[in-house]
């Protein structure tokens, strides 16, 4: 936050905290009572919204890659696998990572990109290049926005890795850059492609929950077999510095799709709690041997929940914790007025016995909601409300595979809008929504957990477009 900014956030504290205090009674039904507010910037002049944004068609979708590390190969080897496409350049710090990624194009009978590397800034002359279309960003969190901002003002639409913005203030200059340029910046949040969540979300769409009242999603991934991957120690460096969920897309993205955020509903306000954080800083004793007191001076909490309301009254859990030996899991629960859906660490489904119809389910008599439905009823809804996306795409996406075959389906659905001119399946405002978590929990955590509102990314257009959808060729 910028230092004008961080004054506002006290001057509200205070006049929140004041205006709690004098209006009892009346006050109770202010829904600003007790909120932290955080700024937001007037839309410039002359610059609108990029909801429902629509681009040129793309016949052949070319593109520059930059950040080659753990993540961005793959991203390289599944672009291979979509047609209409062109792989034009490659960036990395390290030379000898591009040359790695050259092989790729190379067992794929395709020619080889354009090199750059050996510097911090190589990457802008990725982005200066006339013969790109899309920059496609799987660096670090530390310069995502910088990097999406920069390839948007040259012209080029932005494809970039999760979380693709950590702090409101890179937030708004990537929203407002998106709206100027009137080019697409779109976050690689692929777990809102996977094959359950998906086919939930149908589910959701064709109300078979009946009222979706709460989505609940998370990241629950011990990461102590990589910290020691990550380049230059990036990511332990920034838990070891920022408290709050700092990776909360993966939950954020299927729970905010199958709420209908700013497509009908919107965030309002969030509080956050955490734990202390107790095994990384053990680990950085024991296995860094780092000074017990400097290894404390750690500050992302083990386990950080947020909780969110809506503005129709919904709620939103979404947990962090990437240092307790706890199974993978993302938490995915959606919980309706007639069903509920649940993904870690089994799969389940439980309705009410009238929201399912006699052609899915043997035993119907049987059927409630105190208890999942059979796997026979679960795997017949789950072939009945398969996904389109999924129909199209799921054999090709478990052949080329990335965490089962959403990665594949994210990179194929962003070119395949592209090429057809269509909306992309999340635009700005999501990576707005779902990256804002990171400041607005921490804003909440060192205050006590108090309430935070979310800001309106869209600055009013919350409500203009009805219900999340898909786009496609008719
Ligand atoms: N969606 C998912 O499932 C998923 C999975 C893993 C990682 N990620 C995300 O992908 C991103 C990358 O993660 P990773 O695990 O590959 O990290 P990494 O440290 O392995 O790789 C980052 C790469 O970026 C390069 N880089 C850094 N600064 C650069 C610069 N200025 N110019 C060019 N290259 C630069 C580094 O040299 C490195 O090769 C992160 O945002 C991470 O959160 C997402």
């Amino acid at each position: 936050m910028t230092k004008t900014n961080t004054l506002l956030l006290f001057l509200l504290i205070l006049l929140s905290a004041c205006n709690g205090g004098s209006s009892r009674g009346s006050g109770k039904d202010d829904p600003h009572r007790y909120v932290i507010k955080t700024d937001v910037p007037a839309r410039p002049a002359g610059q609108k919204d990029v909801l429902g944004l629509v681009t040129p068609r793309l016949d052949t979708v070319r593109v520059g890659f930059i950040g080659l590390g753990m993540r961005g190969p793959g991203a390289v080897q599944r672009f291979t696998h979509i047609p209409g496409t062109k792989i034009v350049a490659l960036c990395d710090l390290h030379a000898d990572r591009v040359e790695e990624t050259q092989t790729i194009l190379d067992k794929a009978g395709l020619p080889r990109a354009a090199d750059y590397s050996g510097s911090e800034e190589a990457w802008k002359k990725l982005c200066d290049r006339d013969d790109i279309d899309l920059v496609y960003i799987a660096t670090d969190w530390k310069r995502h926005a910088e990097m999406m901002i920069y390839a948007m003002e040259q012209g080029k639409h932005v494809a970039c890795e999760v979380p693709a913005a950590m702090t409101l203030d890179e937030i708004w200059s990537v929203i407002n850059t998106a709206e100027k340029t009137q080019k697409h910046a779109m976050q690689l949040e692929n777990c809102v492609y996977d094959y359950f969540e998906l086919t939930t979300l149908n589910m959701a769409q064709q109300g078979l929950f009946g009222e979706v009242l709460h989505a609940e999603g998370a990241y629950i991934h011990n990461l102590r077999d990589f910290w020691g991957y990550y380049e230059g120690d990036w990511r332990m460096q920034y838990n070891k510095e920022f408290r709050g969920d700092v990776y909360a897309t993966h939950g954020m993205g299927p729970a905010a799709q199958v709420l209908d955020i700013h497509r009908g509903d919107k965030m309002n306000l969030l509080v956050s709690m955490d734990t202390k954080p107790v095994n990384i800083p053990e680990y950085l004793i024991e296995v860094r041997g780092m000074e017990r007191d400097s290894a404390y001076q750690f500050a992302n909490g083990q386990h950080t929940m947020t909780m969110i309301r809506t503005e129709k009254g919904k709620t939103i859990h979404i947990q962090h914790d990437v240092a307790s030996p706890r199974p993978y899991s993302r938490m995915y629960q959606v919980s309706g007025t007639k069903g509920f859906a649940n993904k870690y660490p089994n799969q389940g489904y439980a309705l009410e016995a009238e929201m399912v119809d006699e052609s899915v389910t043997p035993d119907h008599e049987n059927l409630n909601s105190h208890s999942y439905v059979s796997d026979e009823v679960k795997d017949a809804l789950m072939v009945k409300y398969k996904h389109r996306i999924h129909r199209e795409l799921e054999e090709k996406a478990k052949e080329v595979g990335g965490h089962g075959g959403m990665d594949f389906i994210m990179d194929y659905r962003l070119v395949y809008c592209l090429q057809n001119g269509l909306p992309l399946d999340m635009d700005v405002y999501d990576l707005a929504e779902w990256c804002s978590l990171a400041e607005l929990s921490r804003i909440s955590l060192e205050n006590n957990s108090a309430p935070v509102e979310v800001p309106d990314f869209t600055r009013g257009n919350w409500n203009r477009i009805q219900g999340y959808k898909h786009a496609f060729v008719e």
